[in-house]
């Protein structure tokens, strides 16, 4: 069976990461959405790149929880006929043993080079900007896909779609484009998996709503057995 799974900033709440709708928090005294977008970079680096470094910091902080640990177990059964796509830019698919986890709105975890185009492993702050290893510029930014612009591996993620037995989207609010048009694209059954209906919950052929760590998990179980 070919599975395609979306998963959302849901899915790690209850790890401790706030969602971006959910938290209503203001960072700095900024909307963190008016924060991820080129046009604030171009203006205020600096702050993007401490918005992102405190993210990535706050990685260390937290761990997968139950529903990570599902995928991760899905993934072992389901082999090549899972594709994960997240819009987190979390590592906490990966720390759960997700080996193959499509972030089409990049990671924390990535650092890129606008100088020399290079994308690098990257754990430590980039606001003071440290120089790109490859070529000693200091224009690295956060390898983070900001609004507007493109996301990454769309071609992969359509042919999934297209050709899938099922879609389950888990943990998101279906509000940010292209990802909340997947379930149009799927060609197989379609599932969501919430905390409370998203705003395409009707166009799922069904959408049960309770908390990530207890929804995943049962439904794994359902298509393991
Ligand atoms: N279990 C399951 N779902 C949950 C839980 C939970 N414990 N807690 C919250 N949710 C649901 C919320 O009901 C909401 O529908 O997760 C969803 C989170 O929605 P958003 O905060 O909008 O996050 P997401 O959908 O991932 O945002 C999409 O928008 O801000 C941009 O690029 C950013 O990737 C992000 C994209
Ligand atoms: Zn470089």
């Amino acid at each position: 069976m070919k599975v395609v799974v979306l998963t959302g900033a849901g899915i790690s709440a209850e790890s401790g990461l706030t969602t971006f709708r959910d938290s209503g928090g203001l960072w700095e005294g900024h909307d963190p959405m008016q924060v991820a977008t080129p046009e604030a970079y171009a203006d205020d680096p600096g702050l993007v790149q401490r918005f992102y470094d405190a993210r990535r910091a706050a990685l260390d902080t937290v761990e997968p929880n139950a529903a990570h640990h599902a995928l991760a177990r899905l993934e072992q059964a389901l082999g090549d006929d899972l594709l994960l796509v997240t819009q987190n830019v979390d590592d906490l698919h990966e720390r759960a043993g997700s080996r193959r986890v499509h972030h089409v709105h990049g990671s924390l975890r990535s650092a890129w080079c606008t100088a020399c185009d290079a994308r690098r492993e990257w754990s430590g702050p980039l606001a003071e900007g440290p120089p790109c290893p490859g070529c000693g510029s200091t224009s690295l930014r956060p390898d983070i896909v900001w609004f507007g612009e493109i996301p990454y591996g769309m071609d992969v993620v359509e042919d999934a779609l297209e050709s899938c037995d099922l879609f389950v989207s888990i943990g998101t609010s279906g509000l940010v484009y292209p990802a909340a048009a997947f379930v149009h694209w799927a060609r197989g059954d379609t599932l969501e998996l919430n905390l409370e209906p998203s705003a395409g919950a009707t166009d799922f052929a069904e959408s049960r709503q309770g908390p990530a760590t207890v929804l995943v998990p049962a439904w794994v179980e359902e298509v393991l057995a």
